[in-house]
């Protein structure tokens, strides 16, 4: 199964943005445990690289381990060399995609217009995400995959337990969920960790 086809059937993308050395392993072990198979962790980060590194290295091989907010091919590149296996972006830059493809690496970039989405895909993305999808609601999604079927699509922004589904059921293939599934900064405790587990477990039953 290809890359990309892996994120297709994870879904639902939990977007970790701010965590640490210390609680990366317990935050991405709970989101493992309520049934998630791919996550990304923001380039903004500091120590990013290792973040993803300690990922790799100690929770699940079956999840999948992307780096987002990669806003330019020299960090896409630094981050697919610490172990990234995606790559995402809120915006657009052919470069970074192109970077990624050269190593074989799927790139996500941040696409809202037709015209940007089209950029995207003709620059080699053949996912997009679409960001922020909230602003302009489900039913933008379905607009969308009117005239461009073949781009699938990431919906992020905005995204929660409720209003999921009508992303689904408006042509999104994929889901990236950010501050209200992961707030790391807050997450220190083994309940945090249990309470973690048990809303990722919320978030998969609604899927399956
Ligand atoms: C992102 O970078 O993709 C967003 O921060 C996620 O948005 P959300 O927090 O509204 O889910």
């Amino acid at each position: 199964m290809s890359e990309i086809e892996r994120i297709k059937q994870a879904r639902i993308v939990p977007v970790i943005r701010k965590a640490n050395l210390e609680n990366i392993v317990p935050i991405t072990t709970a989101l493992v445990k309520g049934g998630i198979q791919a996550i990304e962790i923001t380039a903004e980060t500091p120590r990013v690289g290792e973040l993803i590194q300690k990922v790799k290295e100690n929770v699940s091989d079956e999840l999948m381990v992307g780096a987002g907010t990669v806003l330019d091919p020299e960090t896409a590149r630094q981050l697919m060399l610490a172990g990234a296996e995606f790559i995402v972006s809120p915006s657009l830059n052919t470069e970074t995609i192109r970077m990624a493809n050269r190593y074989g690496i799927p790139c996500i970039p941040g696409a809202l217009t037709p015209t940007e989405i089209l950029t995207a895909y003709e620059a080699g993305a053949n996912m997009v995400k679409v960001f922020p999808a909230h602003t302009f609601g489900p039913h933008y999604i379905k607009n969308i995959k009117g005239p461009l079927p073949h781009v699938s699509v990431m919906a992020t922004g905005g995204i929660h337990l409720e209003n999921m589904m009508d992303y689904f059921e408006n042509g999104a293939e994929v889901v990236g969920i950010g501050s209200q599934l992961v707030n790391a900064t807050k997450l220190t405790t083994e309940e945090d960790y249990q309470n973690l587990e048990t809303l990722a477990g919320s978030y998969k039953e609604k899927i399956a």
